[in-house]
């Protein structure tokens, strides 16, 4: 863990180290001035000569936010040609498609496509951990354009459609796991993949938000953090050692049952371990054993265990998470 920890740190010191000596030795590319400077770069004929034949594109780019921030590629001076490459001999053969200008269609480089879209938005944080996401693994067949719609989108954030299917559409069984009994409330707009995954990234495994796994969780269930006098280690060491993130057939989204869940780790001869007893009390019995419903009915171990994420209750009841 502290391992980890130092390593991530380098890694952000080589990444402020980067970002200052960008910003130190050449202007931002994202700058609004225009400078002129590349003004009569050859090939490049200007947003104006776009409008001509793609006025709705010219449009309906104008409204968004790239328009409105009159964004500058590093290449061009203007608009539409900063992202679509020069467009002289496009236009000069009189447009088509497939005829000289770069288009981010199913056939381009997905790479490629995103080298187009990182000339400006490298800096931002968001995108800092891209080159290590699953995402922009060649084989995902991945790129910006694959979830933010630029040309058209009305949705925020340009994106093509609203999450979860913006997610959805690509992992089908990611929708199956929120379909089941027991689900975050994702499909119901209460929880957003974006929530726990950073889609453009994470330093962390599967590309999850926080610094590990509980610290995610905390975010939302901060009562689970405790502090606690009487802590369950697998609940202080991983949230996912008894619950599935997204969905699961057993209440809670429990990965298992109990008690088989419990069994898992509390094996032995204490009543743990023997949930077929015949006395039907609700108190231990010295040989450890309870009636058989309220050991294996729904809830089975936490009928009684009800603090199992851990307890300041007082004596040996909140130390066995009783109470
Ligand atoms: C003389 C008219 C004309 C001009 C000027 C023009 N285009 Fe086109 N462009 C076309 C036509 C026609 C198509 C084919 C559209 C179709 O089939 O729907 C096209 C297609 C495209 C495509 C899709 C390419 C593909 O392979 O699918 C892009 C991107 C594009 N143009 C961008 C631009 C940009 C950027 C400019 C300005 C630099 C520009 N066009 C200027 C006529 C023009
Ligand atoms: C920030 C990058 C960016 C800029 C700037 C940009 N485009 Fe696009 N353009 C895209 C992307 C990405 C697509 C793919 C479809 C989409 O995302 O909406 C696209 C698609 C297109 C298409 C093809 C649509 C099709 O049917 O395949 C045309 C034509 C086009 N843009 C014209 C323009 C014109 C004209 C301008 C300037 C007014 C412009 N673009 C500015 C990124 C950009
Ligand atoms: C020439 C520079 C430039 C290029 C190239 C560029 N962007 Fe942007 N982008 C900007 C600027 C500037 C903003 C708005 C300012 C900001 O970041 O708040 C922006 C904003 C955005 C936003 C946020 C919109 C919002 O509602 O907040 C998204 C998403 C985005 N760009 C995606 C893309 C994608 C995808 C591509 C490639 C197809 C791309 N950009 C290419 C400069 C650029
Ligand atoms: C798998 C889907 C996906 C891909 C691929 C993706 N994005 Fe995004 N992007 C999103 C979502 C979802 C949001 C909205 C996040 C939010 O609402 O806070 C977003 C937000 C953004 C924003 C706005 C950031 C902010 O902090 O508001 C920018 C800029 C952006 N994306 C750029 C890019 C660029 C550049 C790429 C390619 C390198 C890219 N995205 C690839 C899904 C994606
Ligand atoms: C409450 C937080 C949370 C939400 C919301 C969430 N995830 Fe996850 N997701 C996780 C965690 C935690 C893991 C890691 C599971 C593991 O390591 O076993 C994960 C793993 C994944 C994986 C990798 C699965 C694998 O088997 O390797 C994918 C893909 C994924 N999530 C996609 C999504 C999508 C798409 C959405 C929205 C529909 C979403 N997640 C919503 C927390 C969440
Ligand atoms: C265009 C298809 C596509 C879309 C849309 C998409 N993904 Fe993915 N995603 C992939 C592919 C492909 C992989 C890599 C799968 C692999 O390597 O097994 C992946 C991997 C992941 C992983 C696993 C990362 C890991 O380390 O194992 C997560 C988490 C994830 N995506 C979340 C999201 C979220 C959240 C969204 C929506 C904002 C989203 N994805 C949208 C195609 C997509
Ligand atoms: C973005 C906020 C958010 C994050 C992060 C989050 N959750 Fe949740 N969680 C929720 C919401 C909202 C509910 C539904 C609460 C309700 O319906 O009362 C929920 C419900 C649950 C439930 C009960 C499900 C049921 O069927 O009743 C469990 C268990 C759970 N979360 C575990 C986790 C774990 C484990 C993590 C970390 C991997 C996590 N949560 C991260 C928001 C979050
Ligand atoms: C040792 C197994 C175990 C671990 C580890 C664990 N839980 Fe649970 N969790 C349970 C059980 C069992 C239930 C069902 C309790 C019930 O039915 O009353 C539950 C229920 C929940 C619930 C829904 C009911 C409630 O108490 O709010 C949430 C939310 C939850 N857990 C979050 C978490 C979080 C967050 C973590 C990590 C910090 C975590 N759990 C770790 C076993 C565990
Ligand atoms: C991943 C392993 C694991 C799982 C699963 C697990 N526990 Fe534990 N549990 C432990 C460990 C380790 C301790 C601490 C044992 C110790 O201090 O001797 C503990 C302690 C306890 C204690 C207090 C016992 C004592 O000696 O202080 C109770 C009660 C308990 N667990 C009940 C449960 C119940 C009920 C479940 C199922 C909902 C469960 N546990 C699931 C590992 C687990
Ligand atoms: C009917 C209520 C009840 C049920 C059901 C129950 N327990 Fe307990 N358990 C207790 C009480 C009360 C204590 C503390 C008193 C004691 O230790 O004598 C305890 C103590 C424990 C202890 C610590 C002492 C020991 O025997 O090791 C563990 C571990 C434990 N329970 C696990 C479980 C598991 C696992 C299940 C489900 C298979 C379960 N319990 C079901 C009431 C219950």
């Amino acid at each position: 863990m502290r391992k980890r920890y130092v390593f991530q740190f380098i890694i952000l010191v080589i990444f402020m180290l980067a970002y200052a000596y960008s910003s130190y030795s050449e202007d931002k590319v994202t700058s609004a001035e225009p400078s002129g400077k590349n003004m009569a770069k050859e090939g490049y004929v200007g947003a104006e000569t776009c409008k001509g034949c793609h006025a709705e594109n010219y449009d309906n780019y104008k409204k968004s936010v790239h328009g409105k921030a009159h964004v500058k590629g590093p290449e061009s001076q203007d608009a539409c040609e900063t992202c679509h490459g020069p467009g002289a001999k496009h236009v000069e053969k009189g447009g088509a498609r497939g005829v000289d200008i770069f288009n981010f269609d199913k056939k381009t480089d997905p790479k490629e496509k995103s080298e187009k879209c990182l000339a400006c938005h490298q800096e931002n944080k968001a995108q800092v951990f891209w080159s290590m996401s699953k995402h922009s693994a060649a084989t995902s067949g991945v790129s910006c354009d694959s979830c933010h719609k630029i040309m058209s989108s009305k949705d925020d954030k340009f994106l093509k459609e609203k999450q979860p299917d913006l997610c959805f559409e690509c992992h089908k069984d990611i929708r199956a796991q929120a379909n089941k009994q027991s689900h975050h409330p994702i499909k119901e707009g209460k929880v957003m993949c974006n929530d726990c995954h950073d889609p453009h990234g994470e330093f962390n495994a599967k590309m999850l938000k926080g610094d590990t796994v509980n610290e995610l969780c905390y975010k939302c269930h901060a009562e689970k953090r405790g502090p606690f006098m009487w802590e369950h280690p697998p609940v202080a060491e991983n949230c996912l050692t008894c619950h599935t993130p997204h969905g699961s057939n057993h209440s809670r989204l429990l990965t298992m049952r109990p008690p088989y869940l419990c069994k898992d780790c509390h094996q032995g001869t204490g009543h743990g371990n023997t949930p077929y007893g015949n006395t039907a009390s609700f108190s231990r019995t010295t040989t450890g054993n309870f009636s058989t419903t309220i050991k294996t009915d729904l809830r089975s171990c936490v009928n009684c265990h009800v603090n199992i994420h851990g307890s300041n209750g007082p004596g040996i009841y909140g130390q066995r998470f009783v109470r």
